[in-house]
């Protein structure tokens, strides 16, 4: 292991290097401190590794996302969406004994206790979805008080339930907005088709599958399902290194999803373009707009803290709206307005500049419009599709004995002692 070496008013550290295997580096600061009294100041993270993971590797100069080592191309040709779970949290995609289970269990657990329906009667109809889940999730941790614990078999088991029961609340929070009964998971339905029958199906009418909205809803949630050390995967490591239950501490990485520079720019691209086509379709304008500094509106889904490229989620997902427009016989003028803003954004010399793209927000909306899920379901949709990337990290630290309490410091420019 090579060392760094960090002279600080005279003095020289060692500092040790630590390799990742796709050979990033990062220089180990945790004894400096100690050993000099200086911290790093690193607003925004932008610099700072949080932990060691082998997870999920991005290399956002190139536009490259792996999940334990499978390109995000390979995982979204022909895998279910709870096979990519399994592999983000137990690391393996082979078809084993261990894997049929975590799958049972998953169905075995997909309904919620009938007392927590009537908590769905206390939200008024307008309630943000995301409101829901957000406090529905909180509320499992009073049904499943074992959540505290970090016996892997407990651990496991709270891991598939909320696997199971997140898209059962994700469900019912539309069917509350839309005044319509709830209907009990159906065991004969694989993961992605459940959700669709919880959604849409009539209760006095069989389900009828659509091999289309089941094709491109896993493909979505397998290009949401991890993401390294985003925004709401650091607030879930953050949460949980104070060992606060499971079911809390994912909650709380809802509610860091929420905010519309992460998984809430999903609804927000489609307000942005409802709103230029309401305007007449100016994108230049809205170019203009975005590249003015006196202005606070942004290029919703564009940008990103890591990819300097086209995020390779992005571009999966734009093939996938034009092909579920067509399989719909959908002609909507929001991907029009879509694909011209990106042209323009994208020979503009200020996006250019800044290696500004769409991200997987940009086009996303496209393709849940066209399934009939109602614009502020969109980041509900990217909760569903995060959760098994929650899950994996909020495992690996769990279960690594040497993680901390997370505990950032800071440096005190208030003012100094005084007296009354
Ligand atoms: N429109 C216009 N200018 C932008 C945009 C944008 N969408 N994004 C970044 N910039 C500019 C920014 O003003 C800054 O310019 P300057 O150097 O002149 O000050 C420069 O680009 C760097 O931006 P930053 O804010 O320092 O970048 P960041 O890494 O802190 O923020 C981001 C990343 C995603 C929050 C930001 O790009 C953004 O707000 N994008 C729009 C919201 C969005 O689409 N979010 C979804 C992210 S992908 C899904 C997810 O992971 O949640």
């Amino acid at each position: 292991m090579s060392n760094a070496k960090l002279i600080i008013e005279n003095q020289t550290l060692e500092l040790p290097i630590i390799s990742g295997s796709e050979n990033e580096k990062a220089i180990d600061i945790t004894q400096l401190r100690s050993t000099t009294g200086y911290i790093t100041m690193d607003p925004g993270y932008g610099n700072t590794g949080s932990c060691v993971s082998d997870i999920t590797f991005i290399d956002g100069e190139k536009g490259i996302l792996q999940y334990r080592g499978f390109p995000i191309e390979e995982l979204t040709k022909g895998t279910f969406f709870t096979d990519v779970a399994h592999l983000l949290i137990y690391g393996n995609m082979d078809e084993s004994e261990e894997k049929a289970e975590f799958k049972r269990e998953i169905k075995k657990h997909a309904n919620i206790h009938e007392d927590m329906k009537r908590f769905f009667d206390g939200f008024p109809l307008s309630a943000h979805p995301m409101a829901i889940l957000s406090s529905m999730v909180t509320a499992l941790s009073a049904f499943n008080p074992d959540s505290e614990s970090h016996e892997p078999e407990l651990i496991d088991l709270n891991i598939a339930k909320l696997i199971a029961k997140v898209k059962t609340i994700a469900a019912y929070s539309y069917r509350k907005s839309q005044g319509l009964p709830f209907l009990y998971p159906d065991p004969d339905l694989n993961y992605v088709d459940n959700f669709l029958h919880m959604m849409f199906s009539d209760s006095q009418e069989e389900y009828q599958q659509n091999p289309v909205m089941s094709e491109v809803l896993n493909l979505l949630l397998i290009l949401h399902a991890d993401h390294e050390q985003n925004c709401s995967t650091s607030t879930v490591r953050m949460t949980g290194s104070s060992h606060a239950n499971l079911y809390a501490t994912i909650s709380a990485g809802i509610a860091a999803l929420w905010g519309p520079r992460h998984g809430g720019a999903n609804q927000a691209v489609i307000e942005m373009l409802e709103m230029i086509k309401a305007d007449g379709g100016d994108y230049q304008k809205y170019v203009n707009l975005a590249k003015d500094k006196n202005s606070d509106f942004r290029m919703m889904g564009f940008g990103h803290r890591v990819y300097k490229n086209y995020d390779p989620r992005a571009s999966v997902i734009k093939d996938a709206a034009s092909r579920v427009l067509k399989a719909f016989e959908i002609d909507d003028p929001l991907l029009e307005i879509a694909q011209n803003l990106e042209r323009i954004a994208l020979e503009d010399e200020y996006f250019v500049e800044r290696k500004l793209y769409p991200n997987v927000d940009f086009y996303s909306g496209i393709i849940y419009r066209a399934m009939g899920i109602p614009t502020n379901m969109f980041t509900v949709m990217f909760a569903l599709g995060r959760l098994p990337g929650w899950l994996a990290h909020w495992r690996e630290m769990i279960l690594d004995p040497s993680s901390r309490i997370n505990r950032p410091r800071q440096i005190y420019v208030g003012e100094t002692k005084r007296s009354l």
